[in-house]
């Protein structure tokens, strides 16, 4: 356990404001800020900074917390991670005293450790002369990287051998399952022995923006081997969801736009070609987590997926996350070769910069791909192809840019503006009507505390849930309350709670409250989860948003809880007695 007196003083050096402020824009509303979320899309401001009480909390998607929490969603780390983290920030040094680590666990720093030994192994293989050969060649004349660029993105080279890497790290004093751990390494299955994982391959370090050795990328010689790429799997240091290649870089260059490709070949031969804001994802499609990391960095994104059916598919869903977001799109369009990669071997680097420059809008890409797929030449494909046009037309938010896009949409079909802009007001009033049946059913759905997956007991007795609030939310935020409670003035105990989530929160709070130090908000992120403590946080909010909050609020709680408990057994014991009754009379009759 980290000491309490450390929590404080990193939540006190660690102002709220100032550390949501440099990943949030902030805008002063009444004594709180708030801005858009970083923790899910949306376009209007529903993320709130409570200095008062040292909170965060967004009322569109339910995550908060204090800046421990923040820390720990924002830079994907765990609550020990996230301390480290701001402690670093503030100059605080946590004393040298491993025992709050969990002992059998792989820490996400002894990960980077070990990739960083292992990407210096695989150098030093690349440049052995004998070892090294085939994978220079490789880098060298087929895929014609310059040395420069070899070492800047710190390439390697996996030999053709199963025990290499394995007996070097074991040598360093790694263990065989902290090796497993950090999918480096793997276990035969016949004999129980170690082997590595990767071999006969180019390997790419894959690094963070804060610099880490995250993961391995590593490409097969032959293009025919069976994967011919091989990626390193979640580990404590990594999940690839979350990572852009080339964001080490990238990030320097990124003010106006970035680059958004498939592969890290990719995303490296254009940086080495002077495309320096160019980054890509890992083996996986762009997830809503790239695009939030992408909206961190840059206003604009430049699509530049393959010219094949597959990378148009992936293009679609890349523009509808990144606009999500609120990012500006633009698709890259490349003809005569199959990615960035061979269209710069081919055309050189001026031609790209033409094609940056002719970057289609988001709009325009649509566009083409439904004349594309309808027959405008005939009559019915016109229509189908208006109707699409109307739709997607429809979804954009600003007036200006629809009478835009209409007037372009009319004038390549041939049609007239006005029918078209009817069509999109149409698709407009019915959007409007689904989205507001949407919102009541999902009002409807969470006053009935339908799919809470924090607290599902809640619904099954939303009468004692509600007082359960009530009680927690005054514990959390009055010390005198919680001193009343351990002194029996107000008699509440664990064993009158119904839901498990509550009750365990209550029993955390009355506990921390009798230990040493007493009790602090931020420790309470060692046993609950980013997730439970933002359910607390707004707990805690909503009494704080009331004025009323003296001892008879709380005994009064107190009471229905008893008497909440009192009705369910009662109840229970209805049920005894009457089946009692039935198996009595069934008896009887027999
Ligand atoms: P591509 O097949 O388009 O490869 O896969 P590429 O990037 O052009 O690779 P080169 O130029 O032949 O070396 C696109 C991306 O999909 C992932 C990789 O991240 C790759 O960059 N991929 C592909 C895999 O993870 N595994 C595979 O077996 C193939
Ligand atoms: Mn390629």
């Amino acid at each position: 356990m980290i000491p309490k007196d450390i929590i404080e003083e990193i939540r006190y050096r660690c102002d709220i404001e100032d550390v949501i402020g440099s990943y949030v824009t902030l805008k002063r509303a009444g004594s709180n800020r708030n801005g858009l979320c970083p923790f899910h899309g949306e376009k209007t401001p529903s993320f709130t900074v409570f200095p008062a009480t040292k909170s965060f909390y967004c009322f569109g998607c339910g995550a908060g917390g204090d800046v421990i929490t923040f820390i720990q969603k924002m830079e994907n780390l765990d609550y020990v991670g996230s301390l480290e983290f701001l402690a670093a920030r503030a100059g605080i040094t946590i004393p040298n005293d491993s025992s709050y680590m969990e002992k059998d666990k792989v820490s996400r720093k002894r990960v980077y450790e070990m990739n960083m030994e292992a990407a210096k192994f695989f150098r030093n293989c690349l440049f052995d002369p004998v070892l090294g050969q085939e994978g220079m060649r490789y880098l060298t004349e087929k895929r014609q990287f310059s040395p420069v660029t070899i070492k800047r993105f710190g390439f390697g080279y996996a030999p053709n051998n199963f025990g290499l890497l394995t007996q070097h790290m074991r040598k360093l004093g790694y263990t065989e399952e902290e090796l497993i751990t950090a999918f480096l390494c793997g276990r035969s299955q016949k004999t129980g022995k170690l082997f590595d994982l990767f071999r006969e391959r180019v390997v790419i370090p894959v690094i963070d923006a804060a610099g880490n050795v995250v993961a391995f990328s590593a490409r097969a010689l032959d293009a025919a081997t069976p994967n011919k790429y091989m990626n390193t799997s979640d580990t404590p240091a990594f999940k690839k969801s979350r990572i852009l290649f080339g964001m080490n870089y990238a990030k320097n260059h990124c003010a106006e736009q970035m680059i958004l490709c498939e592969g890290a070949m990719d995303a490296i031969a254009l940086q080495a070609a002077g495309f320096e804001n160019a980054v890509a994802t890992l083996g996986t499609a762009i997830t809503s987590e790239h695009a939030r990391l992408l909206a961190r960095y840059t206003k604009r994104v430049l699509i530049n997926y393959d010219s094949d059916a597959a990378g148009q598919k992936a293009t679609h869903k890349a523009m509808a996350l990144l606009d999500q977001v609120g990012l500006e799109v633009r698709v890259l369009k490349l003809t005569g070769a199959k990615d960035a990669d061979e269209y710069l071997k081919q055309y050189g680097a001026d031609a790209f910069r033409s094609i940056i420059e002719q970057g289609s809008t988001g709009f325009d890409f649509k566009m083409d791909s439904v004349l594309a797929h309808n027959d405008v030449t005939q009559v019915e494909g016109k229509i189908r192809a208006a109707r699409e046009l109307a739709a997607i037309i429809a979804a954009v938010g600003s007036g200006v840019e629809r009478e835009l896009y209409i007037d372009a949409a009319a004038k390549r079909l041939g049609i007239s503006a006005e029918g078209l802009a009817n069509d999109v007001k149409r698709n407009r009033a019915s959007a409007a009507r689904e989205q507001k049946k949407k919102e009541s059913r999902d009002a409807m759905m969470s006053a009935r505390s339908f799919g809470d997956r924090i607290n599902p007991d809640a619904a099954k007795d939303p009468a004692a849930a509600a007082a359960e609030e009530i009680v927690l939310g005054l514990l959390l935020l009055y010390p005198e309350h919680r001193k009343a409670v351990i002194s029996a003035n107000t008699p509440v105990e664990a064993s009158d709670f119904f839901t498990d989530f509550h009750r365990r929160a209550f029993t955390a709070i009355i506990e921390m409250e009798q230990s040493e130090g007493g009790f602090v908000f931020s420790a309470l992120g060692e046993q609950f989860s980013p997730d439970e403590i933002g359910r607390l946080v707004r707990i805690q909010q909503d009494r704080q948003a009331l004025t009323h909050n003296g001892s008879d609020v709380l005994s009064a709680a107190a009471d229905t809880l008893k008497q909440r408990r009192e009705k369910r057994e009662a109840l229970q014991n209805g049920d005894f007695q009457s089946e009692l009754a039935r198996r009595r009379a069934e008896f009887k009759r027999k």
